[in-house]
């Protein structure tokens, strides 16, 4: 049996883009009918106007923290324009939460931008963490009586590789030269806006916040253990997983470390060029391990290694997203049990852990795979827009209640 710490945050996370649904006014937006994307986020989950609802329903499994984000291009359509009508709606929202006794962790960058702001370049524009740092300051302020967490950016390390190495989301290019430039812009920006986050709650006299930024970290491993993937993985691990926290902690603006874990990369680099260094994974199936219905190898140890290497930061560590697509929901729960004996281990070996939220609180619009992943604890019906609980998301929330995971009752 294992007892969670009394103080623990259990919960699930969403963004605004993939659950809110009519976000016309954001790059995602447009770039969707632009390409033609197969799906389209449309109303999503028409969580923008359901949220009342969903929060009850996690109030129902026992959550007592829920991660969101705030759509930028709502709170500022137009440059320099801030909306008060949507500025109050995400304070009611947070309201919602409070009422109900759940902690917001609240996301203010989740991959989307304003239009205007990808007009004028996105993250590559010099003047984008000013822009950003504008907008955070006034959300912040209006929020932070009733906000403790903070996570200034999403994954930036999977939006610059999807959008400037990949070049598969907005705004599409290929370019390791550019994809430095976004990096150094969200370096800049985080360090900005947590110095501006702690400012403003210093001046109105409110208890010190939390800020972080949701760092994904892959598990890589060799496919081959040759020379040069070990020496991939060195460099994958360094580049990838702990180079962006590293220099954050050495300006002293994380607070704790927020992390986002799925999966395992098994390297195979093609040839000693730092792009195949950096991007091969083996292309023949041999791996032994079970996979989500996007493919992504499921691995819970990985969680536990990575955990024990981000030990030597000395910060406390928050998993702000884990989570499964999937349509056999008892897949489901092993993954979460998995995931949570292993967190439990780190735990045990001395990682200070403050909570663990699952992605996501409801399925939605999964970028540009579109609504067929179904990572929620709670299906949504496309046509009705109707929830229902999944039967195995009642042992998760069990142990949200219980704090204990237990082989006997609970597998
Ligand atoms: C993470 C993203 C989240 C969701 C999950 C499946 O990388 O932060 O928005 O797409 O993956």
């Amino acid at each position: 049996m294992i007892q969670f710490p009394q103080d623990f945050l259990w919960g699930a996370a969403t963004s605004a883009y993939q659950v809110e649904g009519n976000n016309v006014n954001s790059d995602w937006w447009e770039w969707e009918k632009r390409i033609g994307l197969k799906e389209t986020s449309g109303l999503a989950c028409r969580h923008y106007e359901l949220y009342n609802r969903d929060f009850a329903l996690a109030r129902s499994l026992n959550h007592n923290a829920c991660r969101l984000s705030i759509e930028w291009s709502r709170i500022e359509p137009e440059d320099g324009k801030f909306s008060a009508k949507e500025i109050g709606h995400y304070r009611d929202v947070i309201l919602s939460l409070k009422e109900l006794n759940i902690e917001p962790i609240v996301t203010l960058h989740h991959f989307t931008n304003p239009i205007w702001f990808a007009n004028l370049g996105g993250w590559h524009n010099k003047k984008s963490c000013e822009y950003f740092l504008r907008y955070a300051e006034i959300i912040v302020d209006a929020l932070c009586d009733k906000v403790r967490f903070w996570v200034t950016i999403n994954e930036p390390m999977v939006y610059v590789y999807h959008s400037y190495i990949l070049g598969v989301w907005p705004p599409q290019e290929k370019s390791f030269k550019k994809a430095k430039i976004v990096t150094d812009n969200f370096i800049i920006s985080h360090v900005k806006v947590h110095r501006a986050i702690h400012g403003i709650y210093e001046r109105k006299r409110l208890p010190s916040p939390s800020v972080s930024i949701a760092k994904n970290i892959q598990a890589f491993e060799t496919c081959r253990a040759n020379l040069r993937n070990r020496f991939a993985v060195y460099l994958r691990n360094r580049l990838y997983n702990f180079e962006f926290i590293k220099k954050l902690i050495s300006y002293k603006s994380l607070d704790f470390i927020g992390v986002n874990y799925y999966t395992r990369s098994l390297v195979d680099a093609e040839t000693w060029r730092f792009k195949n260094l950096l991007l091969d994974v083996c292309k023949d199936n041999h791996s032994q391990l079970k996979k989500n219905s996007l493919g992504w190898d499921i691995y819970p140890q990985g969680l536990y290694n990575l955990l024990l290497r981000l030990k030597r930061f000395g910060l406390p560590v928050f998993i702000l997203e884990n989570g499964i697509s999937t349509d056999d929901d008892s897949l489901r729960w092993d993954f979460i049990y998995e995931h949570l004996k292993n967190l439990a281990l780190a735990m045990e070996k001395g990682v200070r852990v403050l909570g663990y939220l699952y992605w996501s609180l409801i399925d939605n619009f999964e970028w540009d795979k579109g609504f067929s992943p179904r990572f929620g604890l709670i299906e949504v019906d496309y046509n009705t827009y109707e929830r229902s609980i999944r039967e195995s998301v009642r042992k998760y929330a069990d142990i949200c209640k219980t704090g204990i995971l237990d082989d006997g009752n609970t597998k």
